[in-house]
């Protein structure tokens, strides 16, 4: 007996102290079908999931916090971040995982920004750092001295930090929707101002920024190794950026066979591990996921088509989940106008399993160059 559960602390010690070997979750339960994630006001709109622990982390948009769950098991944990939680100025919307780093990122940003459309772009951001071996909170990094040092330089507040992404060397890269600007943070917390447009464009009649103000530019980012891809509605190209370049300078890829008439908006910008960086689901807020394929690492770049979304909720997420690939459905009109606290008294939140048609838009892809899967 005592020899078991000596062995038990030892093997449990083992685990939690090194990733497992198996790439990507494999040791992790597998999982298919739609499910629902039941909690009053999650309001997710954003997840991801840890594939070395094999839990998932949904954020609770208007409450900013996260809801931490064992998908197989049920158990769940609500976390909450203080001065965040709870605070109506904070929306917890990105989260993202790097599995290098054992780390899951919360993005903390400014409700206001998004739920004023734009207008009102002057209230505070922040990253939190999650450790997953430790459970508990790495670091937050504060992201007004970044929105500070814009505005001494351009004359204008941007805002609307959304998303985030890793380089190799561990740094994080969060982007801003209202002017384009991307911070850098280091390992250890620290930001820096990596990159910003000097004469961001102006909003226009059409579109969802008010005349008078900044237009949306990007909603998302994602990293392949070093490169940063990030897509835009303005240009309806991906932005793309080496970060190891000695100036963030972008390049501008314009995706092949993209729809007449369609912009290249996406929310969060997602490449699933099980595709190698080929692949980059966008959740385009309306009526699905759309599906990008690039064989070059985002040289270039090819639309290969939509999966409808089949609830009647706004996609604005994806993440590959153990084995299989999930969209969310967030609700932001519960209370009528767009993304205002506290959200509505929804508890039941679906998300649509779309593993089958991404991977067969992904084989057909490959088939034509003549590497079938
Ligand atoms: C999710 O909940 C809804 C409403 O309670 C129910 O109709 C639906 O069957 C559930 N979906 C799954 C996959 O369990
Ligand atoms: C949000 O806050 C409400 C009110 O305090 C609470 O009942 C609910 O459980 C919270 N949900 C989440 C996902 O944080
Ligand atoms: C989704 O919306 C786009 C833009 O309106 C449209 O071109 C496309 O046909 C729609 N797709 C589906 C499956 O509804
Ligand atoms: C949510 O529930 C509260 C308490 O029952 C109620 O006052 C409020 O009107 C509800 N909100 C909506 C949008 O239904």
């Amino acid at each position: 007996m005592l020899l078991k559960i000596l062995f038990s602390i030892v093997s449990t010690g083992f685990v939690a102290a090194s990733p497992a070997p198996q790439q990507h979750g494999s040791h992790c339960p597998p999982i298919s079908g739609d499910f629902n994630v039941t909690y009053f006001r999650l309001y997710s709109e954003g997840f991801d999931y840890d594939s070395i622990h094999c839990k998932a982390y949904f954020g609770g948009n208007f409450n900013a916090t996260v809801l931490k769950k064992d998908l197989a098991t049920g158990e769940e944990t609500l976390l909450k971040f203080p001065g965040i939680s709870g605070n109506p100025v904070y929306h917890v919307s990105g989260i993202e995982f790097n599995r290098a780093q054992g780390a899951m990122y919360f993005s903390a940003n400014n409700g206001g920004a998004f739920s004023s459309k734009g207008v009102d772009r002057t209230g505070p951001n922040h990253l939190i750092k999650w450790d997953t071996y430790q459970d508990k909170v790495a670091w937050v990094a504060d992201l007004s001295p970044i929105t500070a040092e814009i505005h001494a330089l351009t004359g204008y507040e941007f805002n609307g930090f959304q998303d985030m992404a890793q380089d190799l060397a561990g740094n994080t890269y969060i982007m801003t929707a209202f002017g384009h600007s991307i911070a850098k943070i280091t390992p250890d917390g620290k930001p820096s101002l990596w990159y910003y447009n000097k004469n961001p464009t102006p909003s226009s009649d059409v579109g969802f920024v008010p005349p008078g103000n900044l237009a949306l530019g990007w909603n998302g980012i994602f990293s392949i190794d070093n490169t940063l891809v990030l897509p835009d509605v303005i240009t309806s190209k991906l932005w793309t950026f080496d970060t190891t370049a000695k100036i963030a300078a972008p390049k501008l890829v314009a995706p092949k066979n993209l729809p007449i008439n369609s912009k290249l908006a996406c929310d969060r910008s997602y490449p699933p591990p099980m595709f190698n960086g080929e692949i980059f689901l966008c959740s385009n807020d309306f009526n699905g996921t759309a599906v990008y394929y690039s064989s070059d690492c985002w040289k270039s770049a090819e639309y290969l088509g939509l999966v409808p979304s089949k609830y009647d909720g706004i996609p604005t997420a994806s993440a590959q989940i153990s084995n299989s690939l999930y969209s969310n459905n967030e609700y932001l009109f519960d209370l009528g106008l767009f993304d205002i606290q506290p959200g509505g008294n929804r508890s039941v939140f679906p998300f649509q399993d779309i593993t089958s048609p991404v991977k067969a838009l992904y084989a057909a892809a490959t088939a034509k160059k003549g590497n079938p899967l």
